[in-house]
C-alpha cells in the first residue's frame, strides 16, 4: 500500500515537473490556476456554465489568462479590449486555427474552417471573392434568398396553423441557399439527396457539440481506443462527401469555362488553370473540404438563431408587435421584404441584433492558435499555443449592453429610436478568422425573418412568461429548448 502511495506522490511530483520545465522553456505564459498532472484545470471548470468559470477567473488572473485542457496549455481572452488587441492588433499572430484531433481527422487540413497557413489563406480569400462574384452582398444572392423564403412560407402555410417544430424547415431554408451558391440551383425540400443532407448535416451537428466529442479533443487517445458517437460522426460525413463528390463529377462533365455557373465551376477552372502547379490549392479533396465548410458553417448556425429569434418572439409579443407594425409601414404587404428596407427599419435591425447577441450562439468562437511565438502584453506565447476567446465576455459586457442577462433590443437602439451600432457586437468574432459567412448570413436574418413575420402571426402553446429562454450553453454551442409553435396565416 505504502508502495502505491509512494509511487503516485513520486509520479505526481515528476510530472508536476516535467510542467514546471516545460512552461520554462516555453515562454512566459500568463497567470492561471494551478494545473493537475493529465487533467490540467478541468476539475475547476463547471462545463454546464464555462462563461461563469472564464469570468471567475479573469477577475482573479487578469483578462488574458492561463488554462490546461489536459496537458494542453491554453490562454483565455476575455473581454473587448483584449481580444481586440489579438485578433485585430494581432491579427496575423492570432489567426492560427486550433488543432483539434477531431478536426484534424476529418478535414486533414484542407477547406477553410480548419485549414492553416498558406493553404488556409488561399482557400479563404478564393472563397471570399467567389462568393462576391456570385453576388453575395449584391441582387443576385439578394433574389435568390428572396425565392427561398416565399418556398419556406408556403411550407409553413401547409401547417395550417397547427403547432408545429419548425427545426426541420429552417434548416431548409439556409441549406438551399448554400446549395443555390455552390450547385447553380435550390432544390426542392421533398429531393432525397437534399433530405438526406440536411438529415446528416444536423446529425453531425448534434455530435459536434456533445460533450463526448470535446473529451476526444482534449484526450486524443480516446479517439482510438473508443468506439462511439465520432464514428457515425465521420460515417456521415463520408455519406456527405460523396454527394458532394457526385455533383462535382456533374459539374466537371457539364463545364464552359467561359460561362461559370456556381461556386463549383469557379473552382474547377482555377484548377484548370494551375493543373501544372504542384501545390495547388485547387484540388478535388480541398474543394469537397471546402463545401463541407460551407454547408456546416452556413447551415445549423442560421437554423440555431432562427429558431432563438422565434422563440424570444412568442415570449415577448410588445417586441414582435412593433416589428410586424414596422413591416406593416415600411413593407406591407404586396411585395418581398428586401435589404433595402433594412435602413428604415431600425427596431426589426435592432431585434435582430439583440438576438444574436443575447442567444451568443458560440461563446467560445472556434480555437485559434497563434502562428509564431508572439510577445503579448509582458507575456510570451509560444508559437502553436491554444487560444481560446470569449465572444460571450463581449456580448455580455455589462457598460456596453446593460442588464445584459435581459433581451431588450434597447441595446441597439438610441434615445430617439435610431439603430445604434456596437463595436462589442461580435457574434461573428473578428480579425482573420472572422466568420467567411457573415455578411451571407445577415442577409438571411433580415430576409428570412421579415418574411415569416410579414406572412404570420406567431402564436405559443403556453403562456409567453413561461417561455424558458436560458440559452442552453454546452462548450462549444448553444441552442433552444425543443419547443413548437402555430404559425397563422396574416
Ligand atoms: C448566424 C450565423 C453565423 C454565425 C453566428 C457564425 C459564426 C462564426 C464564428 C464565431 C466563426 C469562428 C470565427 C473565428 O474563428 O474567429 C465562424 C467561422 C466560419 N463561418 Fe460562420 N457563422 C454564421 C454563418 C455562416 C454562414 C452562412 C457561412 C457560410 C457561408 C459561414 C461560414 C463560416 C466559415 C467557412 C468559417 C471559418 C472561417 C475561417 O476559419 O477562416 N458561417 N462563423
Ligand atoms: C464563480 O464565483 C462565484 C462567487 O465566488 C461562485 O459562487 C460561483 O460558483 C463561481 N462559478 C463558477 C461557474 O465557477
Ligand atoms: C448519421 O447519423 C445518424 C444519427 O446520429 C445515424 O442514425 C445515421 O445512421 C448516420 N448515417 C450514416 C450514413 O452513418
Amino acid at each position: 500500500m505504502d508502495l502505491v502511495m509512494g509511487s503516485v506522490l513520486i509520479l505526481t511530483c515528476l510530472l508536476l515537473f516535467s510542467y514546471w520545465k516545460r512552461s520554462c522553456k516555453r515562454g512566459k505564459l500568463p497567470p492561471g490556476p494551478t494545473p493537475l498532472p493529465i487533467i490540467g484545470n478541468i476539475h475547476q471548470i463547471d462545463v454546464k456554465n464555462v462563461h461563469q468559470a472564464f469570468t471567475n477567473f479573469s477577475k482573479i488572473y487578469g483578462p488574458v489568462f492561463t488554462l490546461y485542457f489536459g496537458m494542453k496549455p491554453t490562454v483565455v481572452l476575455h473581454g473587448y479590449e483584449a481580444i481586440k488587441e489579438a485578433l485585430i492588433g494581432h491579427g496575423e499572430e492570432f489567426s492560427g486555427r486550433g488543432s483539434a484531433p477531431i478536426f484534424q481527422m476529418i478535414s486533414k487540413d484542407l477547406g477553410i474552417g480548419f485549414s492553416n497557413g498558406n493553404a488556409w489563406k488561399e482557400t479563404r480569400h478564393f472563397s471570399l471573392l467567389t462568393l462576391r462574384k456570385l453576388g453575395v452582398g449584391k441582387r443576385s444572392i439578394e433574389n435568390q434568398i428572396q425565392e427561398e423564403a416565399q418556398f419556406l412560407v408556403e411550407e409553413l402555410k401547409k401547417t395550417n396553423g397547427s403547432p408545429y417544430d419548425p427545426s426541420f424547415i429552417l434548416t431548409c431554408a439556409p441549406c438551399n441557399v448554400i446549395c443555390a451558391i455552390i450547385f447553380q440551383n435550390r432544390l426542392e425540400y421533398n429531393d432525397q439527396g437534399f433530405v438526406n443532407l440536411v438529415e446528416k448535416l444536423n446529425a453531425n451537428s448534434k455530435i459536434l457539440s456533445s460533450l463526448w466529442l470535446q473529451l476526444c479533443n482534449m484526450f486524443p487517445v480516446l479517439i482510438d481506443y473508443c468506439p462511439g458517437t465520432h464514428n457515425t460522426y465521420y460515417k456521415n460525413l463520408t455519406s456527405i462527401q460523396s454527394y458532394l463528390s457526385a455533383k462535382i463529377k456533374e459539374h466537371e462533365e457539364s463545364l464552359d469555362v467561359t460561362n461559370p455557373r456556381d461556386f463549383i465551376d469557379y473552382f474547377l477552372i482555377k484548377g484548370r488553370q494551375e493543373n501544372h502547379n504542384q501545390q495547388s490549392i485547387y484540388t478535388r479533396e480541398n474543394l469537397i473540404a471546402t463545401l463541407n465548410d460551407l454547408f456546416v458553417g452556413g447551415t445549423d448556425t442560421l437554423k440555431t438563431t432562427m429558431r432563438f429569434a422565434l422563440l424570444l418572439l412568442l415570449k415577448y409579443p410588445h417586441v414582435t408587435a412593433k416589428v410586424q407594425e414596422e413591416i406593416d409601414r415600411v413593407i406591407g404587404r404586396q411585395r418581398s421584404p428586401c435589404l433595402q428596407d433594412r435602413k428604415q427599419m431600425p427596431y426589426t435591425d435592432a431585434v435582430i441584433h439583440e438576438v444574436q447577441r443575447f442567444i451568443d450562439i458560440a461563446p467560445n468562437s472556434l480555437p485559434h492558435e497563434v502562428t509564431c511565438d508572439v510577445k503579448f502584453r509582458n507575456y510570451l506565447i509560444p508559437k502553436g499555443t491554444a487560444i481560446v476567446t470569449s465572444l460571450s465576455s463581449v456580448l455580455y459586457d455589462s457598460n456596453e449592453f446593460p442588464n445584459p442577462e435581459t433581451f431588450d433590443p434597447g441595446h441597439f437602439l438610441d434615445a430617439k429610436g435610431n439603430f445604434k451600432k456596437s463595436d462589442y457586437f461580435m457574434p461573428f468574432s473578428a480579425g482573420k478568422r472572422v466568420c467567411l459567412g457573415e455578411g451571407l448570413a445577415r442577409m438571411e436574418l433580415f430576409l428570412f425573418l421579415t418574411t415569416i413575420l410579414q406572412n404570420f402571426k406567431l402564436k405559443s402553446l403556453v403562456p409567453p412568461k413561461d417561455i424558458n429562454d436560458t440559452p442552453q450553453a454546452n462548450v462549444i454551442s448553444v441552442s433552444p429548448p425543443p419547443f413548437q409553435l402555430c404559425f397563422i396565416p396574416l
